[in-house]
């Protein structure tokens, strides 16, 4: 199932938090090679498994093969944030979401998302969708500036924007990471073009915006007590995750002279804390990883009648 280099982040806790059982329903929004969902499925669990990269899911066909011809695994090879309108009026008592780029991804040349290893300049988990090259042939320097600056923390972005947009059309992505890293800012620890690249890597695959749309549809999927898990790698992903699970479960809202809710919210955080990777998986990939869990609320006192829009508005 991992092909022995992949192993799951925080499997155990997102195990003892999404408590599968025979009869539960999950939907698993980055099925990658199936690590989550094996164990879902394992427990007994159903699993609606998302993933908008064609080898995770032809793997997974093979590597959990009998899950399929039993029913228990259904793959849809689509982007997470377009599952409501692909899944129809199924609810769920779980749903994950283990954010950006599979180890095989990262792992195989071809990809293009590889600085050590040659490669297309093409970094798309999903081969539908247009590669970075394109996308480099169409973007402007302010733009390109903007996205190593707000995606990959770059303080030199100006110039590396310059240097990556000189250098059109690049061969491979071990010249541009040969570029990028001549010009960007220092860096301790990690090759000097890890920054650039994982900023065009988001850009290119619109990372956040698939998660900010998940933010906002997904927990109406959610049936009475179900629980959305999300595993974000850097606070670009965890921030949103957390403005969204504190306002969806009211965190700071207005109270009335008791302390009570003045609206009771239809969800509540399951910890109030983000569950560190670094403190709970020796897994190296889990050092950065943070867990957030939300559940639908299933008291009577929070009817189906009394929740907030499905899609609430937020800034
Ligand atoms: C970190 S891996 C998931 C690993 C998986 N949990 C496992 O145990 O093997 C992320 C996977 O999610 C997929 N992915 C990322 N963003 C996606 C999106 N918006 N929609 C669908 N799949 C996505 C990637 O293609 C990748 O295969």
């Amino acid at each position: 199932m991992n092909e022995g280099r992949h192993i799951p982040v925080l499997l155990a806790d997102v195990v003892q938090l999404l408590r599968p059982s025979p009869g539960h329903v999950f939907l698993d929004g980055t099925l990658g090679r199936g690590g989550h969902t094996a164990a879902l499925l394992a427990a007994g669990a159903t699993v609606d498994a998302f993933d908008r990269d064609a080898d995770a899911i032809a793997a997974t066909a093979v590597t959990l093969a009998d899950f399929v011809t039993s029913g228990h695994l259904r793959l849809h090879r689509a982007a997470f944030a377009d599952a409501p309108r692909l899944l129809g009026e199924q609810r769920y008592d779980g749903i994950l979401l283990d954010l950006g780029v599979s180890s095989p991804q990262l792992d195989e040349a071809h990809r293009g998302f590889s600085f050590q290893a040659n490669g297309p300049v093409s970094m798309v988990m999903d081969d539908r969708d247009a590669p970075l090259s394109e996308r480099l042939a169409a973007v402007d320097e302010p733009a390109l500036a903007r996205v190593l600056r707000e995606y990959g923390d770059e303080p030199n972005a100006r110039r590396v924007a310059q240097t990556i947009l000189f250098g059109r059309p690049w061969a491979g992505t071990r010249a541009l990471a040969e570029a990028v890293a001549a010009v960007a800012a220092p860096t301790r620890g990690i090759h000097r073009a890890t920054k650039s690249f994982q900023a065009l890597r988001i850009w290119v695959n619109d990372e956040i915006g698939q998660l900010e749309r998940a933010l906002v549809d997904l927990p109406a999927l959610l049936a009475p007590g179900g629980r959305f898990a999300v595993i974000a790698f850097h606070s670009l992903e965890d921030r949103p995750v957390k403005q969204a699970f504190h306002a969806l479960a009211g965190v700071g809202a207005p109270t009335d002279l008791y302390g009570n809710p003045v609206v009771a919210p239809a969800f509540r955080l399951v910890e109030r804390k983000a569950r560190k990777g670094e403190d709970r998986d020796p897994n190296p990939r889990a050092r950065s990883a943070r867990l957030r869990v939300l559940e639908r609320i299933s008291s009577p006192a929070h009817s189906p009648a009394r929740l907030p829009p499905a899609s609430p508005e937020r800034a």
